[in-house]
């Protein structure tokens, strides 16, 4: 009796899982390797290097001809910035900030932040954090932004991001920014 129950049970559960087939399943985050949640503070220097021989930006969208002169609303910028330990351009590079940023503002000159920071450096070589935010560089000194996600190392990261400029010639756009970013992660 038992016996029959067992496997008109199995049966059913298979026929269930034949009719039912998914593309998922639930499983435990340590079968992945994943078990103590950390929490890292990083800091680097973000260069955005505007004019010189050797620019880390370009300008995508110049609306009205004019985005060199003050980022007018709908300007869009690739860059591919330099990410240092030190404020010095020459200090060690630890990663690069590549992504985009955009004019979104009307009334003031404010950003909003589409990047990837991959780092190149130390524990944390291959890993990457995305970042996404506005950054209001006139109204705020400290702006923050937030960590969506992540790679490698920063699987799972959730956090924040702020910097404030270092240096910064408004004339020309050249931008030396200190960030703090504080991330959890696996
Ligand atoms: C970072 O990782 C790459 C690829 O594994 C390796 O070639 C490079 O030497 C590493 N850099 C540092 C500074 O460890």
């Amino acid at each position: 009796m038992a016996k029959s129950t067992f496997f008109i049970c199995l049966n059913l559960s298979l026929l269930f899982s034949l009719v039912t087939a998914t593309y998922y399943s639930s499983l435990t985050p340590t079968l992945l390797g994943f078990r103590e949640e950390k929490f890292t503070h990083l800091h680097f220097f973000f260069h955005d290097v505007v004019t010189g021989p050797k620019p880390s930006m370009v300008f995508v969208a110049e609306p009205n001809g004019k985005a060199k002169d003050a980022l007018p609303f709908g300007t869009v910028v690739a860059m591919d910035d330099p990410l240092t330990v030190g404020p010095d351009h020459d200090s060690k590079l630890v990663g690069k900030a590549q992504g985009i940023y955009t004019s979104i503002s009307q009334e003031e000159m404010g950003l909003m932040m589409v990047m990837t920071m991959a780092f190149t450096d130390g524990e944390f070589n291959g890993s990457t954090i995305s970042v996404l935010g506005r950054n209001m560089i006139m109204s705020e000194p400290v702006r923050e932004m937030a960590i969506v996600g992540g790679t490698g190392a920063f699987r799972f990261a959730r956090g924040y991001a702020q910097a404030k400029f270092y240096s910064v010639d408004f004339t020309k756009g050249d931008a030396i920014v200190e960030y703090d970013v504080f991330v959890n992660h696996y």
